[in-house]
């Protein structure tokens, strides 16, 4: 290291120091205060874990682990170190304490062979139902349980979807905080019920890629001996008001506290300008004060940029810690580890904040069983982690676990399902879809076909089906059904003749006719896809590979076209005006099941019934608050991302400025119709206040947000001649004794039914305090506002069919 541990202790320390007020401002933004580098309210000192809502017998445990632990084991038991896993904390074999091992996540443990890769977050979202996210999660926490993770390194809210050229929202939900928080919950009960801890990210307002990370003077990652100490560019600041922060960017992961999630990840951007691991407004205000979090937060690989700066601001778990190379801010050593020791020893530190962190950290541990009967962890895993070597923990690691478990078990076939639900039809003219026995197919595009550049999915290939995303968040597949494949089996039922063109480029460049196709076929299938990833946004909306030229080109002769595209989310889709192109479905990222999933879909083996999870404009130049992609200037603290849109992102924003879109967030089509009546709604007590009363705080905040006030009921038929899902979906419209800015309709409810032709249900949502309160920034409270609220039902946000108003607080 050039620079000493002292120095860099010291400037650490001086980071967050610069004291201001924090951002309640609504509109319009103070432009003078956010200039101001470190412009955010300091929140001391970091609050102690308590054990309410049920934990207090693990932290007890947890309080007896911590009593027999010297100081050096304590500064260990904060720092990772490099390990078989994307994430160590070492053994202390003397207490029985086998460590701790953290993986990849959010859709697949990652960094493991015989492992299923599941559907993406974004293929949950648009299913929209709570059972299936509830079951994927289950799911994957089994695969993680069984290779000896503790730890699943997901689910993703953030990015929640701000701009759609964000390159990982495919590994978050939905671009609506409502339908992402319920997301959020079900996966981390499903995950947490096997006994897997989750750690839900990345907190918070992480909305980009671009400059997510400082610019430091030079990266070598092979110089052990490079300076870190001073920054060319520092990372990109998220600039949020604390409306905006509370009722979109912070809202889902107030569901994941609520349901008990084990640890949060600290995001790599800054948040009003303070990193967001050491960001004390964020991480002892809103998340361990306001929403009474009781487990640990992590940081982001790399993501630590001080020491006790950060622990002071509630950072619990450096990660990955010290490995060398690839530590803290790609330096080596950690911020924490032994700087924690010296720390301690000096006095800068007081112990009982270390000892709070490891209360933090082993709760959860002791909570979800993991002291006793854990499978310890599978060894190859170690094989493949490009992140810490084998040669370097060798000998610190003891492999007690078996080698190769296979842990896959039936997985393939919820896979399959799930890929299916995630299927959006956007399109269905001329009864194109459901295919009907076709005889003569002719299958078109790049997406169709096997990844010509093997199972692990990184970087963008010509070939092959994109069946996920690549970066952290990508899967190791062991067998991947591609449409071409699934294509050929299931029409062999029909001993039809199928017909391939995979090359784009050719089939733009080439007359119909020449491709030696015998007459016009039954069905044109045209396989598109959209790549994204970690670490890079999407240049642009548009399908990849002249995609939609291809579309083009095959519609001018094929008069039934049917066009599916495997995507991270958002896509220009100017095709769909051509009466050629009969049928479109937004498959998004199934999964290992890809084909099948998506031939069930094309032959009516399955009904779609997945909608969209965001908004599909006429035009990308339609949408705002795009991505901070440059800088015209060389400041250190140039890279400011303006969240001055506030409220307004997606459907919030096209509805407040009345811009048609090409389909709206919440579409979707079934192969059979459905109805909407009777809208009731039923107070569920009286004299409701504003205000919430003043509870004690219990994970997710004030308990009193989370008690249901109003029953809203509908009845919901199925028209059609077939058995198929409905969703039903609930917006409400709040009045003008709202503040401004408040958007027109707000997704608070939603519900997924299967109905038989001319079947009836009746389904309920239930609204809960804060579906019906805004985040007043006066008070610091979530308020009703008085007056009616209005409350609609229809099936997507621009198709409400039934409505009602309810008034909680009289004016
Ligand atoms: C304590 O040790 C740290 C790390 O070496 C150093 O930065 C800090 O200045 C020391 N503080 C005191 C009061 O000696
Ligand atoms: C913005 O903040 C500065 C510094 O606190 C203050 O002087 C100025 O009056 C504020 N401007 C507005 C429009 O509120
Ligand atoms: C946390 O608990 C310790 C006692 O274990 C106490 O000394 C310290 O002041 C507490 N910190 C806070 C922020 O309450
Ligand atoms: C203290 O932190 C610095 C910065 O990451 C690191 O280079 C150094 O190795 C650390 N010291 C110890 C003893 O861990
Ligand atoms: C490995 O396990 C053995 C037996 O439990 C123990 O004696 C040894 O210290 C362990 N080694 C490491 C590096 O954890
Ligand atoms: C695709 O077809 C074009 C035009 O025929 C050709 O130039 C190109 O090399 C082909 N690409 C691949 C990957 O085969
Ligand atoms: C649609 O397809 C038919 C062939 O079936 C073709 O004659 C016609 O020109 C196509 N229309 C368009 C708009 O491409
Ligand atoms: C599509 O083209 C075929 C073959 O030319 C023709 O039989 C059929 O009627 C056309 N369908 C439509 C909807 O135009
Ligand atoms: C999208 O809008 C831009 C700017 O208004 C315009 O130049 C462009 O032609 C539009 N693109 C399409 C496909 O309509
Ligand atoms: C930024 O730095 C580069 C490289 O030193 C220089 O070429 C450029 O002129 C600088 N730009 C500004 C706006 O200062
Ligand atoms: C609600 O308020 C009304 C009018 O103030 C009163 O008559 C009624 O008793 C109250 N109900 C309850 C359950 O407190
Ligand atoms: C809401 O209404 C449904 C349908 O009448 C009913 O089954 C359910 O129990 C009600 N929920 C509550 C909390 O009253």
């Amino acid at each position: 290291m050039a620079s000493s541990t002292a120095s860099l202790l010291l400037s650490a320390l001086l980071l967050p120091a610069v004291k201001g007020e924090a951002f309640s401002h609504v509109q319009p933004l103070n432009t003078t205060i956010l200039g101001q580098y470190g412009y955010v309210d300091p929140v001391y000192p970091s609050p102690n874990a308590t054990g309410v809502g049920g934990w207090s017998d693990a932290l007890a445990k947890a309080q007896a682990f911590v009593n027999e632990l010297t100081l050096a084991e304590k500064s260990q038991m904060v720092t990772g170190v490099p390990g078989p896993c994307v994430g160590n904390i070492l053994a202390i074999d003397r207490l029985g304490f086998p460590g701790l091992c953290l993986q990849d996540g959010p859709l697949a443990i990652r960094v493991a062979s015989y492992a299923s890769v599941f559907s993406a977050g974004v293929s949950a979202a648009a299913s929209w139902d709570r059972d299936l996210m509830y079951e994927r999660g289950y799911a994957m926490g089994e695969e993680f349980r069984g290779k000896g993770a503790h730890i699943y390194l997901g689910p993703v809210a953030g990015p929640l979807g701000r701009s759609g050229y964000a390159g990982r929202n495919w590994e978050g939900f939905a671009a609506d905080p409502y339908l992402t928080g319920v997301a959020m919950e079900q996966t981390i009960t499903g995950v947490q019920d096997t006994g897997v801890q989750s750690c839900a990210k990345h907190f918070v307002a992480y909305e980009q890629e671009t400059q997510r990370n400082p610019t430091y003077p030079y990266v070598d990652l092979n110089d052990n001996n490079i300076s870190v100490t001073a920054v060319t560019q520092e990372a990109v600041s998220s600039n949020v008001d604390d409306r905006t922060l509370h009722e979109i960017y912070a809202w889902p992961f107030a569901n994941a506290v609520h349901a008990g999630v084990s640890s949060l990840m600290c995001s790599y951007n800054r948040i009003n300008g303070s990193y967001a691991c050491q960001n004390s407004k964020t991480l002892n205000g809103l998340l361990k004060t306001e929403l009474g979090f009781q487990g640990y937060v992590m940081s982001d690989w790399g993501g630590t940029h001080s020491g006790m700066a950060s622990i002071e601001s509630g950072l619990d778990m450096n990660m990955p810690g010290d490995l060398g190379s690839y530590g803290d801010a790609w330096g080596s050593g950690s911020f924490f580890g032994g700087n924690v020791t010296t720390a301690v020893n000096n006095g800068t530190l007081d112990v009982s904040r270390l000892d709070d962190m490891i209360l933090r950290i082993m709760t959860p541990y002791y909570l979800h069983g993991q002291d006793s009967g854990y499978p310890g962890v599978d060894p190859s895993g170690g094989l493949l982690n490009t992140f810490s070597p084998v040669d370097v923990w060798r000998n610190t690691f003891n492999m007690t676990g078996e080698y190769n478990v296979d842990v896959r078990g039936n997985h393939s076939q919820l896979i399959r399902q799930h890929g299916a639900a995630g299927t959006v039809l956007l399109k269905n003219t001329n009864n194109a879809l459901p295919l009907k026995a076709p005889k003569l197919i002719a299958v078109f595009g790049n997406d169709a076909s096997f990844p010509d550049a093997g199972m692990y999915t990184n970087g963008a290939t010509f070939y092959g089906n994109q069946y996920v995303g690549g970066g952290s968040g990508t899967g190791r597949a062991t067998f991947v059904s591609t449409p071409l494949n699934a294509i050929i089996e299931r029409s062999s039922q029909d001993n039809a003749y199928v017909q391939f063109f995979l090359n784009n480029t050719y089939v733009i460049d080439s007359e119909m006719p020449d491709l030696w196709i015998p007459a016009q076929p039954d069905v044109c299938l045209v396989f598109v896809k959209t790549y994204a990833e970690e670490g890079a946004d999407r240049t642009t909306l548009d399908l990849d590979w002249d995609a939609s030229d291809m579309v083009d080109s095959v519609a001018k002769y094929c008069n039934n076209t049917v066009v599916v595209s495997h995507s991270s989310g958002i896509n220009m889709l100017p095709f769909a005006d051509n009466d050629n192109v009969t049928a479109i479905l937004a498959a998004h990222y199934p999964g290992e099941e890809s084909g099948h999933a998506i031939v069930d879909v094309l032959y009516g083996d399955v009904n779609p019934s997945g909608h969209l999870p965001y908004t599909i404009a006429y035009n990308s130049t339609d949408y705002n608050a795009p991505p901070t992609t440059a800088v015209q200037t060389n400041g250190t603290e140039d890279w400011q991302a303006w969240f001055d849109e506030e409220l307004e992102i997606d459907y919030r924003y096209f509805d407040a400025n009345n811009i048609s879109v090409r389909y709206e967030f919440g579409f979707g089509l079934s192969y059979t119709t459905f109805e909407l009546a009777n809208i009731a709604s039923e107070a569920l007590g009286a004299n409701f206040t504003s205000a919430p009363p003043a509870e004690a705080i219990l994970p997710g905040g004030n308990p009193a947000l989370w008690e249901s006030l109003y029953n809203v009921t509908v009845s919901v038929s199925n028209t059609g001649a077939l058995s198929g899902a409905a969703v039903p979906q609930l917006y409400i419209t709040f009045p003008d004794s709202a503040p401004a800015g408040t958007p027109p309709k707000q997704l608070r409810g939603f519900d997924k039914i299967t109905l038989s032709p001319n079947e009836t249900q009746t389904v309920s949502f239930e609204l809960m305090r804060r579906d019906i309160s805004y985040w007043d920034i006066i008070s610091q409270e979530w308020l009703i506002p008085s007056g009616d609220i209005g409350i609609s039902v229809g099936f997507s946000s621009r198709d409400l069919r039934v409505s009602t108003t309810i008034a909680p607080v009289s004016e």
